[in-house]
Order: C-alpha cells, then structure tokens, then sequence
C-alpha cells in the first residue's frame, strides 16, 4: 500500500485524458497533474528543447513526492527513449505512453498494418515504429504528424461536425485510408478528445487505441504488481497545476473531465 499521490504531466490538456481514464480506474488514488500551457505545443519543437522541459516537468512533480510519474505526452515520451540522460534507474519510476500503445496496437490488429499519428516531434523520433517492430517484426507501420490537431484540441474544437476539424481530419487521415490500417494509434495524448471526428472518417471496423487510455492500464497493472495502490475509503484528489491562465485552463478542465474532475486548478512555476 502507498498513499502517496500519481504524477502526471503534459505539455497541455491532452494529458488529462488520462486523468480521466486514471480515475475511472483508480478512484480512490490522489493524483497530481501538471499541464505546461504556457510553453504548449512541444511537438514542434527541437529534442533538446522538449528534454528539457520534460526534466523540469518530472522535477516538479518530484516534489510532491509522487510515487510514480505518468508521461501522459506522447512527445515527451518519444523524447525520453533516445535521450540518454533519462537512462538508467530513477526514484520514482516513470513511464510514457509509446510502449503500452504499441502493445496494445500489436494485440489488436488483424491485417498487421498500424497506423500512427502524434505530433511531428513523436514521428520524425520513430519511437512508434521501434517498438511496434521489436514486438511484431513482420508489422507495417504508418506514420503521419498531424501538427494542427494540438491547437484545435487546446482551443476547444474537438466537435465531430466542427469544419475546420473535420477539414484537417479528413487530410491527415488520407493515408490511413489508402493504406488500409486496421489499427489507429492516437500517439499524441490530445487526439483521444479528437476520437468521434477521427473514428467518423476512419469507419467503424477501424480499431482506435488511445496511448492515454493505454498509459493508465499500464499504471494499475504496475502498481498492483508492486502493492503501491492507495488504500483510502474516500475518493483521491485531483490537484492540477498549469503554467499559464488557470480560467483558461480551467475552462479545458471543465470540457474535458466534466464530472470525473473533483479537485483544485492552480498555476505554478518550474526551475527553469
Ligand atoms: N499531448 C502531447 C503529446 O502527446 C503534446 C502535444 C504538443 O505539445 O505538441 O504529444
């Protein structure tokens, strides 16, 4: 047992997706978030850039003494396995969303074709493709970066019918269709508010993983591997921080978690 809270972090909002599947799984577990909107989007920006916001990240999250840290950013996540100052062993463990996305993907597809779409940064590292290969050697991987998806989810366009959604859906997605995926990796984190205009186009047979969705199940599994779930009667609390506006990002908050969200919406600043 281990009362301590859950970290999580994201360049954004995208992150509270798996907030939301966390809680849903894990009710009675605090969780700290942090969402660094004043510095949104990372996938655009250079690898050492992202690394090292993603130090500062996990070092804020370091000090509420988390038990575990979630990378629910697919960049950060890409970012961190080919950046060799994350290697080795650290107090917390983390984990990002890649390999429990790939995994999942591998177990669903039928034809071995996956496709992936995240955000420039995530495809150009290849993250997806690596892991996915190394699990199933024989699978073809697709990738697309989908670089206007962050701004619309940030600014609340996620709606199925919304034009200019639908617009950039429709040309990102255009080579998923040619290339007869059956499996949509949703690599970035933001993409899963994304899921009704997304799984419109692709077609109901087409099976959409959420790297989100995925990251959480990782953490129950490992957490009740290693006998750190929390043990309380009441429901966690849910503290989020972010680095810009708190009404703006409140206003996300109140979109994207609705009533799984029982907490408190602060602003912080990291050791820059
Ligand atoms: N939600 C993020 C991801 O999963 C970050 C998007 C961004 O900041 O560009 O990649």
């Amino acid at each position: 047992m281990n009362n301590a809270p859950i970290g999580v972090f994201d360049s954004g909002v995208g992150g509270l997706t798996c907030v939301k599947e966390l809680a849903k799984l894990l009710p009675h577990e605090d969780i700290v978030y942090l969402g660094d909107t004043a510095r949104v989007p990372y996938g655009t920006r250079s690898k050492e850039t992202i690394a090292r916001y993603t130090s500062q990240d996990m070092e804020f999250l370091r000090g509420f003494n988390v038990k575990m840290i979630l990378v629910a950013c697919g960049t950060a996540s890409s970012v961190i396995m080919s950046s060799p100052e994350f290697s080795g062993k650290t107090e917390p463990s983390y984990s990002g969303v890649v390999i429990p996305a790939a995994h999942a993907a591998c177990a669903a597809t039928k034809n071995g074709k996956i496709g992936v779409i995240a955000t420039g940064a995530t495809i150009r590292s290849g993250s997806y493709g690596k892991v996915i290969r190394s699990i199933a050697p024989g699978a073809k991987v697709v990738g697309k970066a989908c670089p206007m998806f962050v701004p619309l989810v940030e600014n609340g366009y996620v709606g199925k019918d919304c034009p200019p959604t639908r617009f950039f859906a429709e040309e990102y997605l255009e080579c998923m269709k040619r290339e007869q995926v059956d499996t949509l990796i949703l690599g970035c984190t933001h993409y899963p508010h994304l899921a009704d205009v997304i799984s419109d186009i692709m077609g109901a047979d087409v099976k959409l993983i959420s790297s989100s969705a995925e990251l959480a199940r990782f953490a129950v599994k490992t957490l009740t591997f290693n006998d750190e779930l929390a043990e309380r009667e009441e429901a966690g609390r849910q503290q989020l921080y972010c680095t810009d506006s708190v009404e703006l990002f409140s206003e996300n908050v109140e979109r994207f978690l609705g009533e799984s969200f029982s907490g408190t919406v602060e602003k912080c600043s990291l050791n820059t």
